[in-house]
């Protein structure tokens, strides 16, 4: 590893040591919501992944919603969409293990095209990713001729190839406000879509793809948490529908929403989203009550412990992506990564 790596993995891990630890080292970071007979059934696999991405020169990014043990042990870069997008750009490694969605793996190859990118389960896909395709949004262009195409990244290579620009959670407000247009088409999922119209003056038009973690939650949720645990502040994902959106507390990306509990450390919150993330923000905030009504997403959850030390042991599966595809798609997600930071709120 370079000396350059191991100081980003020291400014995001500052108890690691660069030359990494062993797995027996990192059990008091997940003792509050990883059982000791859990543990147990890790360690050998979190020792052998250790030692392969010394071995490999490979770098783990993980998404906020990996379970606890990978998130915090095996995991060298963590974050929301965004924030995995943009540190993929800067991996100095000569391999990346993308534990997330196959969408997160393509957008690492993008931002990498020489590096080796490997997801530890092929089938990790995503229901909005699988919404649409690229003829879709020729046909859209076609019937809406002029109207720029911003496209969340929860989406195939194939499809960013064919928008003017990506997005993610995080910064959706800012990149439609960023084209100065008057209307939009905002890909693909429709619950972001109104989520962004309700916080611009830019007419969108939507597409019908969801995230089917979080079509599932209703406002009568947030309303019987209020009821059964008083003074609880309750925060939601904007994948989640408008109804739900209007009576959170707040409403951001994942990223967002860590950094909400970080700074204001309420004494009790409901993350209204997918599962691991309220035992990842736990760790970091033991002084704060988590009420876990949550749904998990499947395609996240193929990702383990053994696929990853599987991946590493074969180095598979490789995410490529066609030349002429990946060219297109990298510059929507370029211009993307060039606009400054914002994102939904409530
Ligand atoms: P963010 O981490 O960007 O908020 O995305 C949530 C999500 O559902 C990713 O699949
Ligand atoms: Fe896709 Fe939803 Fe799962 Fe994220 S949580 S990967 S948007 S299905």
């Amino acid at each position: 590893m370079s000396t350059e790596a191991a100081a980003m993995r020291q400014a995001i891990r500052p108890d690691m040591p660069p030359d990494g630890p062993r797995a027996a080292d990192l059990y008091a970071r997940v003792k509050r919501v990883v059982p000791p007979v859990e543990w147990a059934v890790f360690e050998p696999d979190i020792d052998a992944i250790l030692r392969l991405k010394r071995e490999r020169n490979a770098v783990i990014l993980a998404h906020n919603y990996q379970t606890p043990e990978i998130f915090n042990t095996v995991a060298d870069i963590v974050g929301d969409s965004l924030a995995l997008a943009r540190e993929a750009a800067d991996v100095d490694a000569d391999v990346i293990v993308m534990c997330g969605v196959h969408f997160m793996a393509e957008t690492a190859k993008l931002m990498n095209p020489g590096k080796t990118v490997l997801i530890p389960d092929l089938k990790a896909g995503c229901s909005l990713a699988e919404s649409i395709t690229g003829a879709d949004v020729r046909a859209l262009r076609v019937a809406h001729p002029g109207v720029p195409v911003v496209t969340y990244v929860n989406t195939s290579a194939e499809v960013k190839a064919e928008s003017d620009i990506c997005c993610t959670s995080g910064n959706a407000v800012a990149v439609v406000e960023s084209l100065g247009a008057d209307r939009v088409i905002f890909l693909p999922d429709e619950y972001l879509a109104r989520n962004v119209a309700a916080q611009t003056g830019v007419e969108i038009i939507p597409w019908q793809g969801r995230c089917e973690v979080h079509e599932r939650f209703v406002p009568a949720d947030i309303e019987t948490l209020r009821r059964d645990h008083p003074g609880i502040e309750v925060l939601a994902h904007p994948e989640c529908d408008r109804s739900v959106v209007e009576v959170a507390d707040f409403a951001g990306s994942t990223a967002e929403m860590a950094r909400y509990v970080a700074e204001r450390h309420p004494s009790r919150v409901a993350l209204i989203t997918e599962c691991s993330m309220s035992d990842n923000v736990a760790v970091a905030n033991p002084g704060v009550e988590f009420v876990r009504p949550c749904n998990l997403c499947p395609h996240m959850k193929r990702i383990t412990l053994p696929r990853i030390r599987h991946a590493l042991e074969t180095m598979t599966a490789e995410v490529n992506i066609p030349v002429e595809v990946a060219e297109r798609a990298r510059r929507a997600v370029e211009r993307m990564v060039a606009v400054g930071r914002g994102g939904p709120r409530a």
